[in-house]
Formats: C-alpha cells, structure tokens, sequence
C-alpha cells in the first residue's frame, strides 16, 4: 500500500462514505483524510462519531457546488487522491424534487473535476501519484430482464432522475479523461447495506418499521431484483481500485447476489423474530408487509458482472448475504438511538454541537 497520501473524500458523513473513512482511518494510518460534506439531511456527523479531528483527520462542512473552496481546499491540502462520494443518492427523491440531483450530482461532480484540473494540470504542484476516483452506481446500465448481467462495457440507458444525473457524472469524468489525462477511475455499485444507512432506503425502512409496528410498504409486486452488497465490502473494493486499479478503467462491483425485494424484507423480519422475539402482538413481524403503489418508472432488476474486477484486482465480496443481514440487524438493536435521532431530525443539530 502507498503511504502518506492525503485523500479527499466528499460525502464522508453519508452512509457509504462515513463506513469508507473509517476503514481508511482503521487500517491506513499513514494517509491524512480531508472529510468534505455540505451535511445535507443524508449528512450526520454522528457516523463518524469517537473521530477526533488532528493529523489524520479534518472534516470541512461545504458544497462541492462551491468552485473557490473545492479550488482552495485542493491547494491547501495539496490533495494526491479524490474518493468522491457526494451526492444525492435516493431515486424516490429524485422523482419527486430532481432539480438537487441535477445540481449536486452534475453540477458537483464538474465542479470538483474542474479543482482537480487545475490543481493537479495547471498548477505549480503535480501530486503525487493523483488519482480522482469517481463512486458511481449500476443504475447507469438501466432495467434488466429476466436474464443477462451489467458488464462494464454495457451502455448506459439511465432511466430516472437520480441514475440519469449519476451517468452524466460518469460521462464528465470520462470526458476529463480523454480531454485532459486526468487521472480518473470510476466505480459502478450495485445495492449496499450496512451500518449507518439513512432509514429512507428499503432494508433500514423495513428494520425501523418492523421495530416500531409500522407497516412494511412493498412497491408494485415485490419480485423486483437488486444485488445486494455488504457495505465493508465495497469499501474494500473501492480502497483496491483507488490504489492498484488502471487510471481511465471503470470497474463495476457487486455481490453477485440478487434477491428479490420481497425475500430481502422477509429476511429482515425473521432475523429481528429470531433474535428478539415476536413483537407484543404475538404476530410475525412479517405480517407488517403491504402491498403499495408501485415507484414510478421503477427498474425492474439489476445484476452486476463482478468478473473483471476480480480477474484485475483479485476483490470478490466477503460476507455473505445471511451474515450481512445478521451484521446489519445486530447493529441497528445496538443503535436504536442512533436511529431514533435520525428519525426525530435532532441529528441535524449535532455540527453546532460540535462546531458551534
Ligand atoms: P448518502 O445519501 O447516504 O450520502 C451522501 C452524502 O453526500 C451525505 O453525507 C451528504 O451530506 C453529502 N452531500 C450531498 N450533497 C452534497 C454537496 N452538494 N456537497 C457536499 N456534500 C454533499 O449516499 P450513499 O448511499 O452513501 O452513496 C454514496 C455514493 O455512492 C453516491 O454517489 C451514490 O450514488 C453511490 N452509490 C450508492 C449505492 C447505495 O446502495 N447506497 C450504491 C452504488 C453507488
Ligand atoms: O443499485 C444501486 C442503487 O441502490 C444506488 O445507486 C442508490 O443510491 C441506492 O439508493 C439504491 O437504489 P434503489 O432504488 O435500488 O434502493 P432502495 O433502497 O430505495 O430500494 C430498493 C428496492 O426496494 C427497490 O426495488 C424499491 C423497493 N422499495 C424501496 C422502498 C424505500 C420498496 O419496495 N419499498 C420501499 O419503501
């Protein structure tokens, strides 16, 4: 592994982002980690809660929208890497308010390429081995049927807001590539859950509502297929393609695990009536599920072609969709305040806790 660098992750107090940094912090105690978040409500500094800023670690609250402070920040920092996570990530979000996404996740993402340029292109300072990787998704490739896998080589065929915007991103990056030789690398993930995900994506929904004895909504049919990825796992992907990947490769990741939304919830349910016992009603948990309106525009699969990663890099995920739940069901029964805070909004009052 490389030493010293100093990396600039957006979005770091999100879910994939809070989980990313702290595995760099755990396991790369030689890197500097500039954490830049505006804290957006899918921001919460608790993720990274018991991180004390110093040598290793700075957190800066801004907008990757922001051109002069992405500009001074790349300067200041003298920045080697980029792991860019910022962005708005919920497609039901997007369906009803797309103008954030069109801002952040386009305009952002530009924005930030732009610093990159001038920092690493145009500048007096070079970098050290510089590298801008770009954390994308599988939602470029489109909806699937029954059959067939994304690859990387699949055309983009976006079809909501939030992917759309996303493969306009990794259009950008592409086009800073081979217009300019920056050096890029772009990810495109599959479905990943884990600890600190924000309850508005399905398996946290479905652990908060099962908890509560709230109803377990299930768009259309439920048999719509997602593959599911441990969080750590894509962290660790992503450390490998940051560190060892070939600048201008897109790699895609996932867990070579499709489940269909109805099985994931079903799963979710069970473990809790495992775990904790029935509820006080004495009925399964997952007799809470309700069929509702179906999302519109609603992709009917995805099924991520993990093979070129693991050829290149040798990453394959490590957990298994049973210990992944089981993982992710332990953590939320042992942060139910961190859900609650969540939930009630007094998250959002924590940076004036801490920065006044
Ligand atoms: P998230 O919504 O949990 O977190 C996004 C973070 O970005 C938040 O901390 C938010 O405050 C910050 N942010 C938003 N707009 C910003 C702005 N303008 N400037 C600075 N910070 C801003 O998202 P996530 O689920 O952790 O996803 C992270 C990235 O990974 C996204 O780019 C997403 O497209 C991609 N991705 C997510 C998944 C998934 O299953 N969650 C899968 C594949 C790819
Ligand atoms: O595929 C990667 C993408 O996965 C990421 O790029 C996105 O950022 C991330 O949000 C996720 O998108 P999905 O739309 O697949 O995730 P979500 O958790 O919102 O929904 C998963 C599936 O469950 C989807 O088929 C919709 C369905 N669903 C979701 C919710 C919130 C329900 O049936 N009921 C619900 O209440």
């Amino acid at each position: 592994m490389e030493t010293n660098r100093r990396i600039l992750v957006t979005g770091g107090c999100g879910f994939i982002g809070a989980n990313f940094v702290r595995l760099i912090l755990a396991e790369q105690p030689d890197w500097r980690v500039i954490n830049l978040d505006k804290l957006t409500y899918a921001g919460n500094l608790q993720n990274l809660e018991g991180i004390e800023e110093g040598e290793q670690y700075r957190f800066v609250k801004a907008d990757i929208c922001d051109a002069s402070a992405m500009e001074k920040l790349f300067v200041e920092e003298q920045i080697d890497y980029v792991v860019h996570f910022a962005a708005e990530s919920h497609v039901d979000r997007s369906i009803t308010g797309p103008a954030a996404f069109i801002q952040t996740n386009i305009v952002g993402t530009f924005t930030l390429l732009e610093a990159a340029r001038k920092a690493w292109l145009s500048g007096d300072w070079k970098g050290n081995d510089p590298r801008f990787l770009h954390v994308s998704t599988d939602e470029v490739y489109g909806s699937l049927g029954e059959t067939g896998m994304f690859t990387e080589t699949t055309p983009f065929d976006p079809r909501s807001p939030y992917s759309a915007s996303k493969a306009s991103s990794d259009h950008l990056v592409n086009a800073y590539l081979h217009t300019y030789e920056l050096p890029v690398l772009i990810t495109n993930c599959s479905n990943n859950y884990g600890p600190y995900q924000f309850p508005e994506k399905l398996i946290p929904l479905v652990f908060h509502n099962s908890m509560t004895g709230k109803e377990l909504p299930i768009y259309g049919d439920g048999k719509y297929v997602r593959d599911w990825l441990y969080v750590k796992d894509h962290c660790e992907a992503i450390v490998e393609v940051l560190v060892r990947g070939r600048i201008g490769q897109s790699y895609n990741i996932g867990g070579n695990n499709e489940k269909q939304n109805l099985e994931v919830v079903t799963l979710i349910c069970d473990t809790l009536d495992e775990k904790i016992g029935l509820p006080a009603s004495g009925a399964p948990r997952r007799e809470l599920i309700t069929f509702v309106k179906d999302r519109l525009g609603h992709d009917r699969r995805y099924a991520i072609d993990a093979s070129f990663i693991k050829e290149q890099l040798g990453w394959e995920p490590q957990v298994t969709f049973e210990e992944g739940i089981a993982r992710t069901v332990d953590w939320y029964l042992a942060n139910q305040d961190w859900v609650a805070s969540v939930i009630d909004g007094s998250y959002q009052k924590y940076y004036e806790k801490m920065y006044g």
